[in-house]
């Protein structure tokens, strides 16, 4: 059995999304139907249309996303028809030299549907992250389902598929803040303002916004900021020495992908501090940085892939935290959209008026 839906595609480089008739198998062995409820729009989709991810067109596009399982194929135990599920882009093997060092959040062979979903005309589909969730029911791998708390809304739970999960992990996991700690962290879009929500979240005492749009800044103080620079015209690097009486910060995280916030990161950090990177660069971008000042400053360089998350543990434990109130995750969705709005929301992001636009079906 076959099902027939809308989905968002892009179709070549650079072209305007349109809506197409696609084709989703049923569920084969270790596979699992999703009917979906909401999926955010983030910046990789854009990266995906603009051919910066790899020239695979089409592309189904969307990948961050909350349903309800429609049905599972042989062998499936983790979930079963009806759960209300988060969808995620890693879902650990097991067997990959990474899952074998205990290192599942690295998994280096993640799973995904084996059918492929189609175009009308048979054409196969390259799902975004191995996902593809613009659309009203999609076909991943059962591991790729994770379970939550059916009472969060919607459009807030898929957010953790993705952006906002990155950002929390890049504070919590990959940067390891802890009570007291003091981070600054530059760009301030949902996945930056998620890495202020993590720090909060951790027990940081000092965290610090940059970014280079005051609205970005007003907002990132919702999630917890206690201070705030515009780069555009303070040097954010002498700011926050200040800030840390001369010190800079035990943690600084790139949430933009750009080399000039990455240096500003290593230079505001603290001696023996932790510059996190998951902000995620182009091809062309290059870093230079002084050798000595590399081995002289000690601590750590990390990238964050995913907010090093391992979604079966993470996102449950999220989504509880936000249904105690101890998490803002309805503060990332600025509007709910339509299937057909997609387009629009991306020229939204690249104007910076929306953390997160939310399609919902
Ligand atoms: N590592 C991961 O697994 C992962 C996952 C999701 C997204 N990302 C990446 O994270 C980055 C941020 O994503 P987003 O959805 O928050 O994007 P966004 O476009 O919403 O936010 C980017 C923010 O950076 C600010 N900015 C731009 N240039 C700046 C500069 N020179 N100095 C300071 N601030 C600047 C913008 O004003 C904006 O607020 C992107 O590169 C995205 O691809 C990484
Ligand atoms: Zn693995
Ligand atoms: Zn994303």
């Amino acid at each position: 059995m076959t099902n027939r839906v809308k989905g968002v595609i892009a179709g070549s480089e650079g072209e305007p999304v349109t809506i197409e008739t696609i084709v989703v198998p049923d569920p084969g062995p270790g596979e699992a139907l999703v009917r979906i409820q909401a999926c955010g729009v983030c910046h990789t989709d854009l990266h995906y249309r603009e051919g910066a991810i790899n020239d695979e067109f089409p592309f189904l596009l969307g990948h961050e996303a909350s349903g309800v399982v429609e049905s599972v194929g042989d062998g499936v135990t983790n979930v079963e028809q009806g759960d209300f599920v988060i969808i995620a882009w890693r879902a650990p093997c097991g067997n990959c030299r990474s899952c074998f060092r205990g290192r599942p959040w690295y998994c280096f062979d993640s799973m995904n549907a084996a059918q492929p979903m189609t175009l009308g005309d048979g054409t196969v589909l390259s799902p975004a992250l191995g996902i593809g969730a613009f659309t009203e029911l999609t076909l991943v791998h059962a591991g790729q389902a994770v379970k939550v708390d059916p009472q969060v809304s919607s459009a807030a739970a898929g957010l953790i598929g993705c952006g906002v999960m990155a950002g929390l992990g890049a504070a919590v996991n990959t940067g390891g803040v802890t009570r007291g700690d003091s981070v600054a962290v530059f760009g301030c879009g949902g996945v930056g303002d998620a890495a202020i929500a993590g720090s909060q979240l951790a027990g940081a005492h000092t965290i610090i916004a940059v970014d280079i749009d005051d609205r970005k800044l007003e907002w990132a103080k919702d999630f917890g900021a206690t201070h705030t620079i515009n780069s555009t015209h303070t040097d954010p690097v002498e700011a926050i020495r200040e800030i840390t009486d001369g010190n800079g910060v035990n943690v600084a995280i790139e949430a933009v992908g750009n080399p000039v916030t990455y240096e500003q990161a290593f230079f505001a950090r603290d001696l023996a501090g932790t510059v996190v990177l998951v902000g995620v660069p182009s091809p062309d971008m290059k870093v230079e940085l002084p050798m000595l000042e590399v081995f002289g400053r000690g601590g750590a360089l990390k990238s964050s892939w995913y907010g090093d998350c391992l979604p079966s543990r993470d996102f449950p434990m999220f989504i509880d935290l936000h249904l105690q109130g101890r998490l803002d995750l309805d503060g990332f969705v600025s509007e709910t959209i339509a299937l057909d709005d997609v387009e629009e929301a991306f020229h939204k992001m690249e104007r910076g008026e929306v953390l997160r636009s939310v399609v919902m079906m």
